[in-house]
């Protein structure tokens, strides 16, 4: 079977000589498609590093990626650039919303920098989906935090991705509000999305199929 994301033995080292930080070390794993995987393990243990890896928003210093058995090349930065836009859709605990800007604004951000056709009324169709139709037109620093998240899972499926990128989705929100947050990434998941969410909460972390803990940049075998 093929995986859609394979990792061998990523190491990740930010800084240099004296002031080098070991993020990562000989990770390796595989997520199938249409999987909705946690993972989880204390601060500092390198999830974010694993999840801008598998994003493409930052190369590994060591190691092979495999993204639907293509093997991404750290060194191009366009084509980094451009599967980023057209294969992932993020999500991360602050939301990072322009607060200045409408909800519908927010949503549309991503297009600008993609080349993918996508009907102009997707966005619409996504915020009528997310409960969001009436806050079209109000500028994000007037929403809930709930709202806000909503907002940016739109935003982050603007370019109908295929795999979806959560970095502590549910970190800034209450308990109800994280749930439902999270029964949208499910439910997403059940359509067919695969998901990776990084997570400090157990609950959270139930919600999903597979459990990978990282421990000093590496993975805990369980
Ligand atoms: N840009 C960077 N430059 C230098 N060191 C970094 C950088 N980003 C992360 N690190 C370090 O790499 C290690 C892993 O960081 P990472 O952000 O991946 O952890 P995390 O598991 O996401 O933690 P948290 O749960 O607090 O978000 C930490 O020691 C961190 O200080
Ligand atoms: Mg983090």
């Amino acid at each position: 079977m093929m995986s859609i994301i394979k990792l061998e033995n990523i190491t990740k080292i930010y800084g240099k000589k004296d002031n080098e930080v070991r993020a990562l070390s000989n990770v390796s794993l595989s997520i199938e498609k249409g999987e909705i995987v946690a993972v989880v393990g204390p601060s500092g243990s390198g999830k974010s590093t694993l999840l801008n890896i598998i994003g493409c928003i930052d190369s590994p210093t060591e190691g092979s990626y495999w993204l639907d058995n293509s093997l991404i090349k750290n060194s191009k930065q366009k084509d980094m650039a451009r599967i980023r836009n057209e294969r992932f859709g993020f999500v991360v605990q602050d939301f990072a919303l322009v607060e200045r800007y409408t909800v519908k604004k927010n949503v549309l951000i991503p297009l600008s920098y993609s080349s993918k056709k996508i009907s102009k009324n997707r966005a619409d169709e996504l915020l009528e989906r997310l409960g969001l139709s009436e806050k079209k037109n109000v500028l994000a620093s007037d929403l809930s935090g709930g709202q806000r998240q909503r907002v940016a899972i739109a935003r982050a499926l603007i370019n109908d991705p295929d795999i979806i990128l959560a970095d502590e989705p549910t970190g800034a929100l209450d308990k109800n509000t994280g749930f439902e947050v999270m029964k949208i990434l499910t439910e997403l998941n059940e359509e067919g999305k695969t998901i990776i969410v990084v997570t400090h909460n157990s609950r959270v972390a139930e919600m999903c199929s597979r459990v990978i803990t990282i421990e000093d940049g590496m993975i805990r075998n369980t």
